[in-house]
């Protein structure tokens, strides 16, 4: 089986080739295929997700698969299965792959000992948030034609963040220079990144902010957010000093007026929206992976 659970130990070459396999399906997406014919796709949600869960369902749906949404708040985890039992569950009833998003941190990695079919991580707690950093590479790739020598400036909540993660391991393969901004008590302490001041951070190539996730925080952990905005937002002031190259990256939802101002969400250097649109052909190629 073909699960990806992150890109930490996925070869440079493998990543790449996911890539490029994203760019055939961005060529060839308007339309339904049949290479999933017969096969069950089940999205397994047991955190919210509006992007994630909806690009899987299209990927799935353009390859042609049959496609069953478990949502925890309607199912039996709210008389008590574990999670466990619930994949287990639908292992049992057929599905070929299952796409699972799961709030504690770990379980995702022994499940995967457990269950037989390919599972694709769609957010594992802060650890790892594959297919986002997987289209986020795409979205870079594509606008810059190469990652290699890129500085990509990762701003904001670190700690609580799967995608700076994610990010992190695959844009080194890539040769690209990674460094992170964040109020001291967001910093991740495990990660060997070197930390920037907000000016500095400002001169890359990338300018990706992070969403400050308040449902992770301990109390006390934002003071408020207009302090927020003021010391770590980009504001209107702060991305005219980007350089004209340079593009603003959001793994969205976005908190806009806190890391972001409402007006820099469209703004013709930001990539929030085409990030979005470039799940679809990256989940595709993912799955099409899986079943490979
Ligand atoms: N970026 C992302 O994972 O968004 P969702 O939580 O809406 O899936």
């Amino acid at each position: 089986q073909r699960s990806l659970l992150g890109l930490k130990d996925l070869s440079k070459e493998e990543i790449e080739a996911i890539l490029d396999r994203a760019a055939y399906w961005e060529q060839h997406s308007s339309k339904v295929h049949n290479v999933m014919q017969g096969k069950f796709a089940a999205n397994m949600f047991f955190e919210n997700s509006t992007r994630t869960r909806f690009s899987f369902e299209v990927a799935e749906k353009r390859l042609g698969a049959e496609v069953l949404n478990f949502s925890a708040a309607v199912s039996s985890v709210q008389k008590g299965e574990s999670i466990y039992d619930t994949v287990r569950t639908l292992e049992s009833m057929g599905i070929d792959v299952g796409i699972i998003r799961l709030k504690p941190i770990g379980v995702l990695a022994e499940l995967a000992t457990k269950i037989q079919v390919p599972l694709i991580n769609a957010g594992d707690g802060n650890n790892e948030h594959p297919t986002q950093a997987l289209l986020d590479l795409y979205t870079m790739r594509k606008h810059f034609g190469n990652l290699n020598g890129l500085t990509v400036s990762i701003i904001g909540d670190v700690l609580h963040s799967r995608v700076a993660r994610s990010n992190l391991w695959a844009l080194r393969k890539f040769g690209a220079k990674v460094q992170f901004c964040s109020p001291g008590n967001l910093k991740a302490p495990e990660l060997d990144v070197p930390y920037v001041t907000m000016d500095e951070a400002l001169k890359a190539d990338v300018v990706m902010m992070l969403r400050v996730q308040l449902e992770r925080h301990e109390s006390g952990m934002l003071n408020s957010a207009e302090a927020y905005r003021e010391q770590f937002g980009l504001t209107v002031e702060r991305a005219s000093k980007l350089g004209e190259h340079a593009i603003i990256m959001h793994p969205a939802p976005i908190n806009r007026g806190v890391e972001i101002d409402d007006e820099l969400v469209e703004h013709p250097q930001s990539r929030i929206f085409p990030q979005m649109a470039n799940g679809v052909p990256i989940r595709m190629a993912v799955i099409e992976r899986a079943l490979s």
